[in-house]
């Protein structure tokens, strides 16, 4: 350290920063210390590399000049500094191979002063992971932007930290594929798991068997040339590709074209709807096995990776108990039930998978007394059955918890721990088998549009999950956290802030959707797999995803914080400002409706929201008289049990699958009231 900066370190030290305050990392390091004081960043910002020589960590430092240069509008020339006296430098010890593995060296240590960074890792890959800690560091201060004066040293707690994508349901092309990869990137994820056959559609070029995507995809899939478009893009960024052809069920798709792999005569169509249907590859037939091989070679040569998905979820084995020759297999076989069946298939499938040089992995329902102990089990059913597979001998990722499919709030992901809940009593070396777990966007009310809303930005508290230390579990912190990263991830491509407002426009019919936004704010879209339970009439493949249900964000921020005020003020802690901003909010809602109901004629996708818009502003209004009521004045008879009423009725979903997440806050309020 120069003395220079040692000497403005001394004298900022001081000073309590408020940019060290201010700095949001997620995942939160392993190890860190932050001292006081900052490292100005300007346009001069440059990047020397230092050691080994790797290609790839050329291209990434250029692109992390890009990123910063984005994130801070500040023009910066995506060129790599020859200068030693660089402001970042990055020193590895070896080049990382050209497609990363499971397993391999992550860590990285970052030291900052008053001159510049200094990023050391033994692998390419650590000093990936360090440039995007540097990316997050960058604060904006009152003149420009820095970065606080810290000290890292950084690892991951699991090696494998993952996010599903499920294409089959609603295609999503290469540009959200990518951004999502960005995204993953500055989380800090590095496997992508790819869906990418379903009863919905299959979606991948096949030379072998073209007929897998010429009718079972409806003309959208990827080209072998763009899969490895799509790899070479994620390796880049320190990512794994691991692709899923989920079979012997959810494979309708397969059969448009080949209908003598079911256990069923076709003909088959692309199935539309939602839900566990019966088609289901004939586990009896050796030409099925021909088949599989054939097709698990050539997938085997597009995807490098060493795992390979055979999905495995979900039979119902209807098809099986209506098709006699599959019957009397079962019998002459002693195969006594329809699980037992599938034991047989998955053991050959997962042979056929070994044959071409891969790992099998798969959902828990392919764990079998054959399997060998090589497989890795995917727990989508419970934390229970990852933690038996653990016991077992196997190795397992959790991904019952991370379904950001089902709207939850990041503090319900963020609350499950691979090595936590049933997998806590587990030997260390039975934890160790626990590799990690992915979050899973399963794609049934997802478009391109609004898909990275639906995973960003709670898979970032997933991943803080699955990267930082297990103690890491301060939920206020997370959200804190989660959201500045969440505005950051709009510099690297994702659309999960900007599509809300176009989607809303889009509803509103017009520019001014302000009091739209207002009811907006406040709602989820229903839990679980409610959707499917209160529509209507089914939705289908072809059912728009622009209503407001598919605009709201699965976790309301506005709602989360007003929880916290009024939590504050019914403990008697809130202050007079605090106060003051409960009546603002309550106000604004009790006088939405009406401005709201102006536009209701005018847009059809908007009238559905009418009876939710209604509810709200009666919140509102109970809301305030509620504090009117606390404060002095006593609530006339009937009062109580007259709102409480009402609120219990706008808890309801109703037609717009929407739910009003003040509604329990005000009922708190409410209830209060003597
Ligand atoms: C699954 O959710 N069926 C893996």
């Amino acid at each position: 350290m120069r003395l220079v900066a040692l000497l403005l370190m001394l004298m900022t030290m001081f000073i309590p920063s408020a940019l060290a305050q201010s700095v949001a990392l997620m995942p939160q390091p392993a190890k860190y210390g932050v001292s006081g004081g900052q490292l100005a960043v300007d346009q001069n910002f440059s990047v020397f590399l230092r050691g080994a020589r790797d290609a790839r960590l050329e291209s990434e430092a250029r692109r992390f000049l890009l990123v910063l240069s984005r994130q801070t509008g500040l023009t910066i020339a995506p060129k790599l500094s020859t200068s030693p006296q660089a402001t970042l430098v990055v020193q590895i010890d070896h080049a990382s191979k050209e497609l990363p593995e499971l397993g391999e060296d992550e860590s990285y240590t970052l030291s900052v002063d008053g001159s510049g960074l200094l990023l050391k890792a033994p692998t390419t890959l650590g000093a990936l992971r360090g440039m995007q800690t540097v990316l997050q560091l960058v604060t904006p201060v009152t003149n420009g932007f820095a970065i606080p004066i810290v000290n890292i040293d950084d690892k991951p707690r699991f090696p494998w930290r993952g996010l599903m994508i499920d294409v089959s349901r609603h295609f999503q092309p290469l540009d959200v594929i990518r951004r999502n990869l960005d995204g993953m990137a500055a989380v800090k994820l590095n496997v992508f798991h790819w869906h990418l056959s379903d009863n919905q559609g299959f979606r991948v070029e096949s030379k072998k068997f073209p007929k897998l995507h010429e009718l079972g995809s409806d003309g959208t899939y990827y080209t072998q040339d763009e899969v490895r478009g799509i790899i070479a893009y994620a390796a880049e960024r320190g990512i794994r590709v691991v692709p899923e052809f989920d079979m012997p069920g959810h494979s309708t798709a397969w059969f448009v074209g080949y209908p003598e792999l079911a256990s069923a005569p076709g003909p088959y169509e692309i199935e539309r709807h939602w839900g566990i249907f019966d088609p289901a590859m004939d586990p009896t037939k050796e030409s099925t096995y021909k088949f599989l091989d054939e097709f698990i070679g050539e997938m085997a040569k597009l995807f490098p990776d060493k795992f390979f998905h055979i999905g495995g979820d979900e039979v119902n084995g209807k098809q099986w108990d209506a098709n006699p020759q599959i019957q009397a297999f079962m019998k002459s076989h002693k195969l006594k039930d329809n699980a037992a069946l599938q034991t047989y298939f998955t053991n050959r499938v997962q042979k056929l998978v070994e044959k071409h040089g891969k790992t099998m992995i798969g959902w828990d329902e392919i764990l079998n007394p054959d399997s060998p102990k090589t497989i890795v089990i995917q727990s989508w059913r419970g934390a229970e059955s990852l933690s038996q597979a653990a016991k077992q001998g196997y190795r397992g990722l959790l991904s019952n918890g991370y379904y950001v499919d089902l709207n939850w709030p990041a503090a319900r992901h963020y609350a499950m721990d691979p090595t936590g809940g049933a997998a806590a009593s587990l030997s260390d070396e039975e934890k160790s088998r626990i590799l990690g777990g992915e979050a899973c966007m399963w794609s049934e009310f997802t478009s391109p549009e609004n898909v990275d809303s639906r995973i960003w930005p709670r898979t970032a508290a997933i991943a803080e999950r699955l990267w930082s230390p297990q103690g890491v579990t301060d939920v206020n912190s997370m959200y804190e956290r989660m959201a500045v990263i969440s505005a950051r991830l709009d510099f690297v491509g994702l659309n999960h802030n900007t599509s809300y407002g176009t989607m809303l426009r889009r509803i509103q019919g017009k520019d001014d959707f302000q009091a739209l936004r207002t009811l907006a704010d406040v709602v989820e879209p229903v839990k679980d797999y409610q959707r499917e339970q209160l529509a209507a009439t089914p939705p289908t493949q072809s059912t728009p995803i622009i209503r407001l249900v598919d605009a709201a964000r699965p976790e309301s921020e506005t709602a989360r914080l007003f929880s916290q005020k009024v939590d504050a003020f019914l403990a008697g802690t809130a202050d007079a400002a605090s106060k003051a901003d409960l009546r603002v909010m309550l106000a604004h809602w009790s006088n939405n409706q009406s401005d709201l109901n102006a536009a209701m004629s005018t847009s059809y996708p908007l009238q559905e929201a009418a009876p939710l818009s209604q509810n709200l502003s009666a919140l509102g209004a109970a809301g305030l008289a509620a504090m009117d009521y606390l404060g002095k004045e006593q609530a006339p008879d009937g009062w109580k049990t007259q709102q409480l009423a009402a609120i219990e009725q706008a808890k309801k979903p109703g037609g717009a699958q929407l739910l009003i997440m003040v509604a329990d806050s005000v009922e708190k309020m409410v209830q209060a009231v003597k």
